[in-house]
């Protein structure tokens, strides 16, 4: 089989991993680090654990000689550090709170756990260095990691919304965002005039994706359900929102208009979470960099993922 560079990329992409930051320190003690997703365990006794480097990382003559590095496991509000260690800038640390560890590595404030590890092995393999660091020293937190999946961040509050939401019996609103060359698929009351997004659920309807589908269909879409966008409790609306971002091709029943980003009347939107979320959805639609979306009526706009 001839490996499509792209499409193996994406296939790997459906693994779905944390994000950590991994640091060390020049000789003179100024910190370094990236971002990295090969983060594993290898081994309990001892405690040895891997992450691998690319050979077109800057910072990897350093790590190739360092003797020791940490790991440092982001929650799932570190979004931004995440890209800050990502991207080419030589500002890292002066952003960013952290500590020295015992050994001597950056340790990220507010991190969920960290490892600090004597480097023990290290393996040339393809197109990285398989760095295996020996813990010897770890904190861990509460609270909930940031997560990476397909190119995007992703975040476990999405699933304790909806574990929330069957708990306390809450209704669920199930919408879509239907994006077709920037523009968006509304619903227009032809009485108030105010704009909503396809949805099933808001009357108390049983709302699940089967009877979204079929509400859908039987209105002469041919609705296929991408990711799951945003989840968000909607205290004003005692519900639970969940939307998925979808694709369909088919011209829209009466009633039902694309809008164009730049055309949208907000004014007509009454619910005030939807409009946040739109105007998150388009900002992301601008950079094709998805990230989901949760929070509740009110914080809900940025609570976790910027
Ligand atoms: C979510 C995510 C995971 C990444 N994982 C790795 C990784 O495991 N190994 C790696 O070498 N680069 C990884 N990168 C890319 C590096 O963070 C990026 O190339 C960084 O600029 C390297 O910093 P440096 O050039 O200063 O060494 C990842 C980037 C992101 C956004």
């Amino acid at each position: 089989m001839k490996i499509d560079n792209l499409e193996y990329r994406k296939a790997l992409g459906q693994f779905v991993t944390g994000v950590t930051i991994v640091t060390t320190c020049e000789i003179d003690g100024t910190p370094r680090g990236f971002t990295a997703n090969s983060f594993t365990s290898v081994s309990l006794d001892p405690p040895l654990i891997l992450i691998c480097i690319g050979n077109f990382n800057e910072s990897l003559e350093l790590f190739k000689k360092t003797k020791h590095f940490a790991v440092n496991i982001l929650n799932e509000n570190q979004m931004d550090i995440s890209n800050l260690f990502s991207s080419p800038t030589s500002k890292r640390f002066e952003n960013t709170q952290w500590i020295k560890g015992d050994l001597g590595s950056p340790i990220i404030k507010g991190s969920l756990a960290w490892f600090e590890c004597k480097n023990h092995d290290q393996i040339r393999s393809g197109d990285h260095i398989i760095l295996i660091g020996n813990v010897k020293s770890f904190k861990k937190k509460s609270g909930r990691p940031l997560g990476y999946y397909s190119g995007n961040y992703i975040s476990l509050n999405n699933e304790q919304s909806l574990v929330s939401a069957i708990e306390k019996n809450t209704k669920t609103i199930l919408g879509l965002i239907i994006e077709k060359s920037n523009s968006i698929l509304f619903y227009e009351d032809n009485k108030t005039n105010e704009l909503f997004l396809p949805s099933i659920g808001s009357q108390g309807e049983p709302s699940n994706t089967s009877s979204l589908i079929k509400k859908f269909s039987g209105l002469g879409f041919k609705v296929k359900l991408d990711f799951v966008y945003s989840v968000y409790e909607d205290k004003n609306l005692n519900s639970v929102c969940i939307y998925y971002r979808c694709k369909d091709n088919a011209k829209p029943p009466k009633a039902y208009k694309y809008i164009k980003f730049e055309d949208i009347e907000w004014k007509k939107i009454k619910d005030k979470a939807l409009i946040i979320m739109l105007k998150r959805y388009i900002e992301e639609a601008s950079h094709g960099n998805f990230a989901i979306y949760m929070g509740d009526e009110k914080s809900g706009l940025t609570q976790t993922l910027k």
